[in-house]
């Protein structure tokens, strides 16, 4: 590629004034001048914070990509994004996921960057800096941080999933306060994101099974150095990529899509997978919907054994052979054909892909569970559809239920009501959680998977239907519907189920049926009175004017689609 045609020339390779000015400033760092002459700049764009704890150590990882891009000829310059993190950001970091994304577009944008290395780890900071990507869609590897090295405690492995047996357990009086702090200390031993397969690590197999990403980028453990052999080979790899101009609408085809679905059911992803893809969807312009997620998902049965599906962990998924390892089992379902960021296909990268470990990667024909990782329902209670993740169900017998209702208004009224030893309830009870999906908490939090009542766990009910238009953590499981569309605030049929409401769930038939006759239905719609969305400015006020709903991927409308890599004007 002519040197010319390099972006950053639009800088860099200025005379007169506006020159001396992008490059003096610059020069305060000890770059000599030949440094400006024509080398691509690669753009390092870091989550790195430490209060972002899954990518504290991304500092490091961006050191090792800048050595991969000097060695490769080009010019590394690192530059800080938002950064979210799961664990400790209110009222949840799925309502910044659009703010970090308007952060990293006009920040490459801005910038006289010719390509670009996004460090992700954490849940929200894959789908943020994909789709903020997406919107420039200049050449683009991503690297991932990396899985923690899996938990130890009292001589068994633990990770993420198991803080809901902890807390179960607790709450029961089964462990003291004491072993639950313990519990803490032993379950995230090294840096890293959640070792186990939630949405953090759907995330990294999302990227790699979309080509953003070198081969076995997602089950490396951070801790382990082949992550910053990773990290040094994509720097050398995005140098050349520039010289190709090889972009990101090139690599996310619609049929790169339809592979990460499929791969996504394969690994038992974390249903926020569905709606982080159709945000990036709508930002590269690929049309995708949640129709596309069950018929693709159908027919694929579990193949990693991993928690919260299954029950090993990212490190023994890595020592297993990794991503490449599924993504060869599965090429019949796949496109094998489709370029990836290493200038090759699919079906190449994983050419030489081994399975080291049967009992965590299995097979096609002997599968882990035949029950697919996602399946999307609708119905009369979720017009637009809602998704659960059948295998991660407890009670397989719950795919297909009849219960009565038993309705929390808001988190609030959940929390205030759950252990109420006076409630009707028992396991065949439908738990329905209103108002907490993307307009009406706001931000759509991870509190689909309600605890069980007390009383019942005391009995060992350890599944129950559970009904929301919210989210659950990737690391969460059982058999919990969640994403309704249209959510209850804004006057989806959520809203207008009471106590004892009959609720049909059929997997089978992808059903989800409020029984209520119609008249009483439009009854209570005369009554319904819409929820009051009190935020009258700032970033919240914003985003809940302009979210669209979750099968839309609760993106902000006037985000969609891709403004190209052109600054709005040339001047200085
Ligand atoms: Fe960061 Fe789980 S909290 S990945």
């Amino acid at each position: 590629m002519d040197k010319k045609e390099l972006r950053s020339r639009g800088w860099f390779g200025k005379t007169g004034k506006d020159g001396f000015i992008y490059r003096a400033w610059m020069k305060n760092q000890g770059f000599p001048a030949d440094e400006f002459e024509g080398r691509p700049v690669i753009g390092i764009c870091n989550t790195f914070s430490e209060l972002t704890p899954c990518n504290a150590h991304f500092r490091e990882l961006a050191e090792s990509v800048k050595r991969g891009v000097w060695e490769a000829g080009g010019f590394p310059l690192e530059f800080p994004v938002m950064s979210l993190g799961e664990t400790l950001m209110k009222p949840t970091a799925m309502l910044y996921r659009n703010l970090a994304s308007m952060d990293v577009e006009e920040s490459i944008r801005a910038n006289p960057v010719d390509g670009v290395v996004l460090l992700c780890g954490c849940d929200k900071t894959t789908p943020s800096l994909v789709m903020g990507a997406c919107s420039v869609d200049i050449p683009t590897i991503v690297v991932s941080g990396g899985p923690m090295l899996t938990g130890r405690y009292r001589g068994k492995s633990i990770g993420t999933s198991d803080v809901w047996r902890f807390s179960e357990a607790y709450r029961q009086g089964q462990i003291t306060q004491e072993e639950f702090t313990t519990a803490e200390a032993c379950m995230c031993r090294s840096q890293g994101h959640c070792a186990v397969m939630g949405t953090a690590s759907t995330m990294a197999c999302m990227v790699e099974s979309l080509g953003l990403t070198l081969p076995e980028n997602a089950a490396i453990p951070a801790a382990d150095s082949r992550r910053k052999v990773a990290a040094h080979l994509s720097g050398r790899r995005i140098v050349d990529m520039v010289k190709e101009d090889l972009r990101l609408s090139q690599i996310l085809t619609r049929e790169a899509f339809e592979n990460a679905i499929r791969v996504n059911a394969a690994i038992g992803g974390s249903t926020n997978f569905v709606v982080h893809l159709l945000a990036i969807a709508g930002r590269i312009g690929v049309e995708l919907n949640l129709d596309d997620f069950d018929a693709l998902s159908r027919e694929i049965p579990l193949l990693v054994n991993l928690q919260p599906s299954g029950g090993y962990f990212m490190e023994d998924f890595y020592y297993a052979g990794g991503l490449p390892v599924v993504i060869k089992e599965m090429l019949s379902k796949l496109h094998g054909d489709i370029i990836t960021v290493t200038g090759k296909t699919l079906a190449e990268n994983c050419a030489n892909a081994e399975c080291f470990d049967p009992e965590v990667i299995a097979t096609l024909e002997k599968p882990v569970k035949n029950l697919t990782g996602l399946a999307v329902v609708k119905g009369n209670l979720a017009e637009n559809g809602a998704v659960l993740k059948p295998s991660a169900s407890l009670n397989p017998d719950l795919m297909k239920h009849r219960g009565r209702a038993l309705v929390f208004e808001d988190i609030d009224h959940y929390k205030s009501r759950l252990d109420d030893p006076t409630l009707d309830i028992d396991e065949n009870t439908v738990l329905v959680l209103k108002n907490v999906g993307p307009k009406g908490y706001p931000g759509m939090p991870e509190v689909g998977n309600m605890g069980i009542p007390k009383r019942l766990l005391e009995k060992g009910v350890m599944d129950m239907v559970r009904i929301s238009d919210g989210r659950m953590s990737g690391t969460g499981f059982g058999t919990v519907v969640l994403h309704v569309s249209p959510e209850a605030a804004v006057g989806g049929m959520l809203a207008l189920v009471q106590d004892g409401d009959y609720i049909e769930l059929d997997v089978d038939a992808r059903r989800l049926h409020l029984d209520v006759s119609d008249e009483e239905l439009e009854r209570r719609r005369a009554a319904y009175k819409p929820l009051e969305l009190g935020y009258d400015r700032g970033y919240v006020n914003l985003y809940i004017n302009h979210v669209t709903q979750a099968h839309e991927g609760a993106d902000l409308d006037f985000l969609r689609g891709c403004s190209g890599d052109k600054v709005t004007r040339d001047s200085h």
